[in-house]
């Protein structure tokens, strides 16, 4: 095991008893993370649903099976990427993230992305996005492009739930990012990435 891997091991066991915010009296359980600890592509959801907080495992339910068809459907399998949230306790009911929630919560994530210094950050929706971006415009308008993001590539999508519920549209618009992660990703590989070098300034 990599040392990355083990710090990563590591900080999933601190995270199983983190009292940062009001919502680990509420969970079932903390939702890590879950996938390779050297994968190409890490994504970012929001936060828990039912079942994940259930299960322990991030985008095991309905959105996640979406995830699962559309990384196929780039020849990618779900073992080979890894998969976090914004928050890592499911909010009650599944209402949206609280700014408290995320600012307590959002150390967790920038360990992930040091640890695993994926070539490209995929991010699901407006809460990853807006984080990671430090920018409030919403997900309509920023997804379709590539970022440049400490030396790495960050390409915003929709949340898979939003294709749920909303449609082909949606989901075309998901395959077309998915597409578009894929080729990004066969360039960066043969890239020479500089480490991301300033851990605490990420978001
Ligand atoms: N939605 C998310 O944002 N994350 C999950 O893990 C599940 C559903």
């Amino acid at each position: 095991m990599s040392e990355a891997a083990r710090e990563l091991a590591e900080l999933a066991v601190t995270a199983s008893t983190c009292t940062n915010c009001s919502l680990a009296e509420t969970r079932t359980q903390v939702v890590f993370g879950d996938g390779s600890p050297t994968a190409s592509i890490m994504f970012v959801g929001e936060a828990p649903g039912f079942h994940e907080d259930q299960q322990g495992i991030p985008f095991v339910g309905a959105a996640g099976q979406l995830l699962d068809r559309l990384l196929a459907e780039i020849g990618v399998a779900r073992r080979d990427v890894y998969i976090a949230n914004v928050l890592k306790c499911r909010p009650p009911g599944n209402r949206d993230p609280r700014p408290e929630e995320i600012e307590a919560c959002k150390g967790y994530l920038a360990d992930q992305l040091r640890l695993i210094d994926p070539p490209v950050v995929i991010t699901l929706g407006n809460f990853a996005t807006k984080l990671l971006l430090k920018r409030e415009v919403g997900i309509t308008k920023t997804r379709g492009q590539v970022y440049p993001w400490w030396n790495r590539h960050l390409i915003p999508t929709f949340h898979p739930a939003a294709a749920l519920r909303g449609g082909d549209r949606i989901l075309e618009q998901m395959r077309r990012d998915f597409a578009l992660a894929r080729a990004v990703l066969d360039d960066a590989v043969h890239e020479e990435a500089d480490p991301v070098v300033e851990q605490l300034g990420l978001f």
